[in-house]
């Protein structure tokens, strides 16, 4: 398979490299972009050396490549996706530019598979909040129907790329911030992406559309609060499912036991739940404190956390991947 990176030296990028050494992806060719600044610049990757190009259209349709792993923001997937499209290449994109497009799949591995087959040249991957939320979500909504989601986050900074990272060190340092509208350090500050007519962030519509998109449910309720927090690496989602009828706790355990992705850690008596301690640099979803609601037996609520670079965004784009070789390119 002849793969492409753009926006390879990122944060996300580099990842996409480690994950598809991991998962033995047999690879024959390698092309990786980044912008002007990251030009020339040379990666190692399995004992091979690689220049970086700036993302040009000359630099793309003059190539041969199967697919295209996008993640350098909307802009530069808006401009050059259908570049790699023009050529033959599938696209898969992780940023939010064609993620609500009616003619582009939003692809979660463990829920919605089959949409792949739907593409016409770009794929998309969810924002990293809502792909660690609907996988444990599914499995709710296999055992008992959903008539709403009430998404808490607390997200960590490595979601807003190395800028996030560096304001984090500045602000912890004593210096004013230069991404986020207040000091992250020793803070929570509800507003990730800009604020809409509705007073929900551009991020909580993301979540909202997004899981609906997914579930292939656009009619259920959903509502977000998106807060970023003082980690570095890895999200957590606070859930209130409303269904529509009282779940059987220890089913729900089992099948998100036996659901491949997840993690279940669940026992308050010696104090263990899912916490970014445990999700950062892992591939899993952490789930746990899955408890009812005292007041109302058809809420259910679950906490989970997860590698937001990982599961959020690197693996389950090369997920995508390895669905798209298995189910596409093989046929
Ligand atoms: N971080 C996350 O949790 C997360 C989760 C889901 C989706 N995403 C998506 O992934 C994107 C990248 O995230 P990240 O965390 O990897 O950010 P990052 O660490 O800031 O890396 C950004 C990457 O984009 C490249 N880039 C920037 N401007 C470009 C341009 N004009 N043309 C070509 N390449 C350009 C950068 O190349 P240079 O080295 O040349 O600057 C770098 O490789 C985000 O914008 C978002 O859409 C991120």
């Amino acid at each position: 398979m002849n793969i492409a990176i753009v926006g390879a030296t990122g944060l996300v990028g580099r990842t996409f490299l480690q994950i598809l050494d991991e998962r033995n992806i047999s690879i024959d060719r390698l092309y990786l972009y980044a912008s002007k600044r990251s030009a020339g610049t040379v990666v190692t990757f399995q004992d091979q050396s690689y220049t970086v190009m700036e993302t040009t259209t000359a630099n793309i349709i003059d190539k041969d490549i199967d697919i295209a792993l996008f993640s350098a923001g909307s802009t530069v997937s808006t401009t050059f996706a259908r570049d790699f499209v023009s050529i033959g290449a599938v696209v898969i994109d992780n940023s939010s530019a064609f993620r609500m497009d009616p003619q582009v799949p939003l692809v979660v591995p463990e829920v919605n598979p089959d949409d792949v087959l739907q593409h016409q040249g770009i794929i998309a991957n969810p924002n990293c909040s809502t792909i660690q939320s609907v996988v444990p979500l599914t499995v709710v909504q296999h055992l008992w129907d959903i008539k709403r989601v009430d998404y808490t986050t607390y997200q960590a900074v490595s979601g807003s790329g190395q800028q996030g990272i560096d304001d984090f060190d500045r602000t912890a340092e004593g210096e004013s911030p230069q991404l986020y509208p207040y000091p992250i350090y020793n803070n929570v500050i509800p507003q990730i992406d800009r604020f809409e007519s509705t007073n929900f962030t551009f991020e909580e519509h993301k979540m909202i559309q997004e899981t609906q998109k997914i579930l292939h449910k656009p009619d259920l309720a959903v509502s977000a609060t998106c807060v970023r927090v003082p980690v570095k690496h890895a999200h957590s989602v606070s859930m209130i499912i409303e269904l529509i009828k009282e779940p059987d706790l220890e089913r729900l355990r089992e099948q998100l036991h036996a659901t491949p992705g997840i993690e279940v850690i669940d026992d308050p008596e010696q104090q263990q739940y899912p916490m970014p301690l445990f999700a950062a640099n892992q591939d899993a979803i952490v789930v746990g404190r899955i408890r009812k609601d005292l007041y109302n037996p058809c809420l259910l609520h679950m906490f989970c956390s997860a590698d937001n670079i990982r599961k959020g965004a690197a693996l389950n784009a090369i997920q995508i991947l390895e669905v798209v070789d298995k189910k596409i390119l093989r046929k």
